[in-house]
């Protein structure tokens, strides 16, 4: 730490360490479909999902947000004084005015540090991304004091029954972000597109749900998609051209297309909307003719304008056939949580990233390789950057601990989650409505899926004040296949009580 500024220049910015929320409890989405009297294999096959995340009344966006910070800090070992830079990114918002940093505070006063810079970044899915880059401006700027930064994120992703239901989520993650870091996010070259666009929006504060244009929602990720890539490949040439002579830039090759990845990764709301995702980014690659396609594919492309064909389905379907494998190889190692979880809003990208970190279990397979990422928030902006993994030296925090870390929440996800039917999640769907602005409030649904080192909700005064506390000794870790239909029981025994109770 260096109170007068530090005087050389950070270098290798990006993730050294990250913690994940798996939330407990799940809806299988095959059984969705089934309840909502959908045609087989809209959400499972037309949607790509298998089971999307829900969250309890003991669940909000401040325990997700808690619970992952308190649990990266205790795994790294940081001590809070040594954090000098926290970055929100959220579009759960429960206060129009108080950020959830602030609430996050908790974890640093009683440590004796107030001094740490940062507050909450909104804009749909979005606000992850715009933490992450206020974390390494702080970084890289003349007032870095020598510090790490966090940046935690997180959304509970609701919508209301109907089509758009089988998209929703939940998840978090704590990030530390500091110099010699195992996964850099490469300088000099961004690409950004944002507009004015009302394709996902939530104007009614009263209300859990957005106002949704689902298709138009398609067609804006598309249209940024296409213009972020073009940019991205521009600044990319220009960048290797100024600095081809130098050491600056660690861009290595003047091309860029997607075979100059080891990975392109995407916001996943849905799975099916990374592969059309990766095959619009294809047709880029096939309109310029890039040399890793056969010119006599190309050839058929060659004079398409790209901005003519975002609603052209007949053309979608063929990109997606003929980008298939690079999908298998680029994209799918990177969609098991959103699979898993469904829409994560802010972190979904980052859940992407992972997903693809631990598909690869050799850490040395991965350094040196570049990784293609796109992250989306409706309204709209979105992002286009790189990140790469490096060997660290002289560092406690390496590719294999970040992959451990990532490995946990994996085996949280596969094997300590527990199921509810689709009748249970209504029912939770519609508590959370009617206890939206209710105070004063006290959780009462089944503690038993918390776990040890969780923090949950614990009450809302009637000031709207909330507290929270963390669960220690309930140690359910071992989680057996009998425990779904242990909690399915107690969720349905807790609403036949609220019934006979006359609460509901
Ligand atoms: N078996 C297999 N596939 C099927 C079946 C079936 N029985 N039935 C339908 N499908 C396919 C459709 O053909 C379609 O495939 P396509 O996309 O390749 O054309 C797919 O399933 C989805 O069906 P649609 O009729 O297009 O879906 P719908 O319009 O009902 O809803 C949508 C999809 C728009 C994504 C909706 O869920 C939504 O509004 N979600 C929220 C918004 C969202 O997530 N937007 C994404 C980016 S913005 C953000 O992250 C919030």
């Amino acid at each position: 730490m260096n109170g007068a500024g530090y005087l050389h220049r950070p270098s290798s910015v990006g993730i050294l360490a990250c913690e994940l929320y798996i939330p407990p409890l799940y809806v299988e989405q095959s059984k969705l479909e089934v309840h909502e009297n959908i045609s087989k294999g809209k959400y499972t096959i037309g949607l790509g999902q298998q089971r999307m995340s829900i969250c309890s009344d003991h669940e909000d966006i401040c325990s997700l947000c808690l619970t992952v910070l308190s649990r990266l800090l205790d795994e790294t070992g940081v001590h809070p004084q040594q954090i000098g830079r926290l970055d929100v990114g959220t579009e759960t918002l429960i206060d129009k005015a108080k950020s959830i940093k602030t609430v996050l505070m908790q974890l640093f006063v009683d440590h004796d540090n107030t001094a740490v810079e940062g507050v909450d970044n909104v804009n749909a899915c979005y606000g992850g991304t715009a933490a992450i880059f206020n974390a390494i401006h702080w970084i890289e700027s003349s007032f870095w004091d020598g510090r790490y930064a966090v940046v935690v994120m997180g959304d509970i992703a609701v919508y209301p029954k109907g089509n758009a239901r089988p998209t929703g989520g939940a998840g978090a993650c704590a990030l530390l972000i500091g110099p010699n870091a195992p996964v850099v996010f490469e300088s000099g070259c961004r690409a950004t597109y944002m507009a004015h666009v009302y394709d996902f929006y939530k104007p009614n504060l009263n209300s859990l749900y957005p106002v949704v244009d689902g298709q138009l929602t398609v067609q804006c990720v598309i249209s940024a998609l296409d213009t972020c890539y073009t940019q991205f490949c521009t600044k990319s040439q220009m960048n290797h051209e100024s600095h081809s002579h130098t050491h600056t830039s660690t861009l290595t090759s003047r091309e860029v297309n997607l075979s100059t990845f080891a990975a392109v990764l995407f916001h996943t709301p849905y799975v099916k909307l990374a592969q059309k995702s990766l095959a619009r980014l294809y047709l880029n690659d096939l309109i310029r003719a890039c040399p890793y396609i056969p010119s006599a594919i190309s050839e058929k492309y060659k004079n398409l304008d790209i901005r003519t064909l975002i609603n052209d389905k007949e053309l979608e379907r063929e990109m997606i056939e003929q980008s298939k494998e690079l999908y298998e190889q680029k994209t799918l190692p990177g969609v098991y949580f959103a699979q898993n979880m469904g829409n994560m809003y802010t972190s979904s990208v980052y859940y992407s990233l992972f997903s693809f970190l631990i598909s690869q279990p050799n850490e040395e397979q991965l350094y040196g390789r570049r990784i293609l990422l796109f992250s989306y928030g409706s309204g709209l902006a979105s992002s286009m950057y790189s990140v790469v993994c490096r060997k660290v030296h002289e560092c406690r925090f390496t590719l294999a601990q970040l992959q451990r870390s990532i490995q946990r929440a994996r085996e949280r996800l596969d094997n300590e989650r527990m199921e509810i039917s689709p009748e249970i999640m209504d029912k939770i769907f519609l508590e959370r409505e009617a206890n939206q602005h209710k105070v004063p409030f006290v959780p009462k649904q089944p503690m038993e899926i918390l776990k040890s080192g969780d923090i949950y909700l614990k009450s809302i005064d009637k000031n709207y004040r909330r507290s929270y506390d963390k669960l220690i000794s309930n140690d359910n870790s071992e989680r057996d296949a009998d425990n779904s239909n242990d909690v399915q029981q107690l969720y349905t025994d807790y609403f036949q009580n609220r019934q006979t109770s006359g609460d509901v």
